[in-house]
């Protein structure tokens, strides 16, 4: 089958499987719709070969992956994001990966270019600037680049956030999870990383002004993580990357005890606006209105 795309091309889509319940064709319809309006006011001409629509794209993991992306190719898709399970069979179907995907051996941001598969991982990208985004509501000037962050999790997503958090250069990453061998498993990501163990997360935490949960506790349906937040520094970030619900029992109490707390909707918008940019050379704002559409589909 070709790998050329069609001449139309002005699709883009999230491959999954399920993929019924992603919330990313809300937000890249919501960047599409609302970028694409405020520049023909601009420049009648400016969205000429603008996407026309981000849509849903299961691909069951019995089928040959790479001969669906063909299929989507032919089809008129430019890109598509990428969600499980498919991230490391997306990462094994590219003819070329930028430096973070290679790292980890994922992608979640494919390109169709030249008849080419290019694949790219926004998802550390991501959750810098959702960090960032909640550091700067704060102070300022937050410290958590110069200083210790601990992390708690060694599953798919503590990847991705320990190759990122090393390459903003952070002095020290500690890193603990449940089962101790997973996470020393990671130890060739970064040479940042200190391994330590489940149940000294508390005294860890000293020094830290970035505390991030990777794991499933806290989630809806899950038990709530305990972790005394304590020995964290004064003014620390406090992350979960999950966003059901949106104020984990961990962010409420970081809030309580006069931490920042971060939670899971900004890695997942900022993630999707690094992707958007690759596709559209637009960055998009991730708006206040945005976020809260968002909030509505998940709390409504
Ligand atoms: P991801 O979605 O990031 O890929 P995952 O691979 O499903 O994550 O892993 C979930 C994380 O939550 C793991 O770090 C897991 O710890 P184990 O490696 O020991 O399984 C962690 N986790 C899940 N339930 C937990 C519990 N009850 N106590 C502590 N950690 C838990």
């Amino acid at each position: 089958m070709s790998k050329t795309g069609s001449q139309n091309a002005s699709r883009l889509g999230i491959i999954g499987w399920p993929v019924s319940h992603s919330r990313s064709p809300l937000i890249h319809n919501y960047w599409l719709e609302t970028i694409k309006r405020a520049a023909v006011q601009r420049e009648p001409t400016a969205t000429g070969d603008w996407p026309k629509t981000y849509e849903r794209c299961p691909i069951d993991p019995a089928d040959d992956f790479a001969t669906a992306l063909d299929k989507m190719a032919a089809e008129g898709f430019i890109g598509a994001n990428v969600t499980l399970p498919h991230k490391e069979n997306a990462f094994a179907a590219m003819d070329a990966l930028d430096t973070a995907a290679e790292a980890l051996g994922a992608v979640n941001t494919i390109s169709f270019v030249d008849g080419k598969r290019i694949g790219r991982n926004t998802d550390g990208g991501g959750f810098i600037a959702g960090l960032d985004e909640a550091a700067a509501k704060h102070t300022q000037q937050h410290k958590w680049r110069d200083n210790p962050v601990l992390v708690l999790g060694a599953g798919g997503a503590s990847r991705a956030i320990i190759v990122a958090l090393a390459r903003e250069g952070v002095p020290q990453i500690k890193l603990v999870n449940r089962t101790k061998a997973r996470a020393e498993a990671l130890e060739g990501l970064s040479d940042k990383l200190i391994i330590g163990d489940w149940d000294a997360r508390a005294a860890l935490a000293q020094d830290c002004h970035l505390l991030v949960n990777t794991t499933s506790l806290g989630m809806a349906g899950a038990a709530p993580l305990e972790m005394d937040l304590q020995q964290l520094a004064d003014g620390a970030l406090v992350s979960d990357i999950v966003y059901t619900p949106l104020e984990t029992d961990l962010l409420a109490r970081a809030r309580r005890d006069g931490f920042v707390p971060v939670d899971g909707l900004g890695m997942l918008l900022h993630q999707a606006a690094l992707a958007f940019e690759v596709w559209t050379g637009v960055l998009p704002p991730v708006s206040d209105a945005l976020r809260q559409k968002l909030v509505a589909d998940l709390t409504g």
